[in-house]
């Protein structure tokens, strides 16, 4: 559904509530042009030295309460249009974070995270104004506009009326034109602040870093000209809002330069009396700010318009990654059978998998080394469908991947990914999602087999803990040690860790594979790691280069080939003072 077609449900949905709004909207305005009539009998009567102290109160009496009627019914109208604006926006921007969220990553590599968020905030702010300010000064613009002038032209005079407008309709285009202006450049100045924000946010997060390298000087040369750019943008925007509002006031100045000059007149040669000079002014003013919004409506209908048109682009685009129509396998145990699988990546050309073959029994265990960049991620990715694969070359148990929703697929991989990700929420949030979903005792269990637990209850508040952006307050190791428990907890069948031992120390990777040990029991694991104590034991290794499965088994028959996995042995060996035989993983099978 476009954000076009939530528009029109929303007001099909709410219209008795639109049509109420705007009948307590009509009546404001109405009452509005009661105070003209007052002023002009109150002139008449001092013309006329008939004037009474009684008529005086009355007459202030009179213009108090309509004054009230006014403010009553205008405030109720706005809480009533503006709720329901507010209620739209909401709609849209669920509608689009539903959208988002089913979009695959990759769209998020092609599109910066600043555009998101101006889709998100911006165009879907000017949705609302469209339905709050658009549909509310436009009633107010239609109702003011079309009685004053009626008024005006046939009860005062109709040729006054013609020349005192004459001039007003600048105004409008005005009014429509600098808004485009003063939108750029206030855009401007919050991107000015959003630089300088980031500046600060940067330096603070880098602290150490330009401390280290003594950027300090380089720094504060970074930062004043963020401020000083600030300085300029907001020049900018004070010297158009000026401009706008001298060029305004010298158009209204030359209604009322008509109106008092012709006007005066008429009441000199008795056209008209002095009453209806009065109320003609009054009207006058009426006028101004309903001609001054009726460019203001014409400018929010031509941004909603383009806002419109942006968010449909993102609404309109159809996520690549879904599920095909014959998904047929319900549960997934853990079979990987891979076959001639060569991949490139969307959009470019070179293969970064070369006819990959591999079966990965259940319950058994597949390690991976190589070089850097050479495909052990994105063999991962695949397999998770993070990236749609070609088809028929992964199967599990024995369904193409494509067979298998991927609810199904996702929920029955654990994986630790090799940049871990931490929420800025409670170290429970990050281990369990959703708390609500794992008890206690299941929590704190994938904490203990992560080996993280004793660090966590050595936090003032345990697992109640928050962690910062990005989890900034804890080691790198204590980071990948949460991740892993948020994978074990998932109790899926396959198991990936994605180069997730590298950022701890030997005794504690040792630990973690113990505790693993027990957990991959029946589980199918794949192990991507630079370090051969971690993998030595698996099932099968595979050594990949520039994406082709060079060697193949395991590891004392890859131990005696003199090749990549061999060469990597002896490295690290050298590099180790104690044999490395104490620190492996193994697999039990039933
Ligand atoms: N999203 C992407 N789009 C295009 N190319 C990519 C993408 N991700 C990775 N690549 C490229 O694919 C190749 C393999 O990358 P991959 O991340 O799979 O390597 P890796 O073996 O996991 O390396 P590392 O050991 O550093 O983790 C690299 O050349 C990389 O530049
Ligand atoms: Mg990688």
């Amino acid at each position: 559904m476009s954000s076009k077609s939530i528009v029109k449900e929303h007001l099909i949905k709410h219209k008795w509530q639109y049509v109420f709004g705007v009948i307590l909207l009509s009546i404001s305005c109405l009452f509005q042009l009661l105070i003209p009539t007052f002023l002009e009998q109150f002139a008449d009567r001092v013309q006329d030295s008939t004037l009474t102290s009684a008529d005086l109160i009355k007459l202030l009496i009179n213009i108090i309460i309509v004054g009230f009627i006014i403010a009553f019914f205008r405030s109720c109208s706005r809480i009533y249009i503006f709720r329901l604006s507010r209620i739209l926006e909401k709609r849209v921007r669920r509608r689009l974070f539903t959208h988002w969220v089913k979009l695959p990553s990759q769209y998020y590599h092609k599109h910066r995270i600043g555009d998101l968020m101006s889709h998100a905030i911006n165009d879907v702010n000017v949705i609302r104004e469209v339905a709050m300010g658009g549909v509310f000064l436009s009633i107010e613009v239609v109702i003011l506009i079309t009685v004053a002038v009626i008024a005006m032209g046939m009860t005062i005079n109709a040729w006054l009326t013609l020349l005192v407008i004459l001039p007003l309709p600048g105004l409008t285009f005005l009014a429509y034109k600098f808004r485009f202006q003063i939108q750029e450049r206030s855009t401007k100045v919050q991107e000015a602040i959003g630089h300088l924000t980031s500046t600060v946010q940067e330096f603070c997060a880098g602290i150490r870093v330009i401390k280290a390298y003594g950027q300090e000087k380089d720094e504060r040369k970074k930062f004043e000209l963020k401020n000083q750019h600030n300085v300029y943008t907001n020049r900018q925007l004070i010297q158009t809002n000026s401009l706008f509002n001298s060029v305004s006031i010298a158009i209204v100045g030359l209604s009322y330069l008509l109106s008092i000059f012709f006007g005066g007149m008429l009441v000199m040669n008795n056209t008209i009396t002095l009453g209806e000079f009065v109320a003609f002014n009054t009207y006058l003013s009426l006028l101004i700010a309903p001609v001054e919004n009726l460019g203001k409506v014409m400018n929010i209908l031509q941004r909603g318009w383009a806002s419109n048109k942006r968010l449909r682009t993102i609404l309109n685009t159809e996520p690549e990654i879904k599920d095909a129509q014959d998904v047929t396998a319900t549960s997934v145990d853990g079979q990987i059978t891979i076959r001639n699988l060569s991949f490139a990546y969307p959009d470019t050309e070179e293969l970064v998998l070369k006819n990959i073959n591999l079966n990965i029994p259940k319950g058994s265990s597949l390690a991976i080394v190589g070089k850097v960049g050479s495909g052990k991620t994105t063999l991962l990715h695949l397999l998770m469908r993070v990236y749609n694969p070609p088809k028929s070359t992964i199967f599990i148990d024995g369904y193409d991947l494509y067979q298998i929703p991927l609810k199904t697929l996702r929920q029955s991989i654990g994986i630790v990914p090799q940049e871990n990700f931490l929420f800025s929420s409670t170290i429970a949030d990050n281990i369990a999602f959703d708390p609500a979903n794992y008890n206690e005792r299941q929590i704190t269990n994938a904490a203990k087999l992560a080996q993280v637990y004793d660090n966590i209850i050595d936090f003032p508040n345990k697992f109640e803990t928050a962690l910062g952006e990005r989890g900034i307050s804890l080691s790198g190791g204590q980071r990948q040690r949460i991740s892993i428990a948020r994978s074990l907890i998932k109790k899926a069948n396959i198991l990936i860790f994605d180069d997730s031992l590298s950022a701890v120390d030997a005794v504690t990777e040792e630990k973690i594979l113990q505790g693993l040990r027990e957990q991959m029991i029946n589980r199918t694991t794949i192990i991507v790691s630079h370090r051969i104590s971690t993998i030595k034991d698996a099932d099968q290794i595979i050594v990949l280069d520039e994406g082709e499965i060079v060697e193949h088994g395991t590891h004392d028959t890859l131990i005696k080939k003199n090749g990549i996995y061999q060469q990597m042995y002896e490295k690290q060996a050298l590099k180790q003072a104690s044999p490395l035989g104490t620190l492996s993983i193994k697999t039990k099978r039933r």
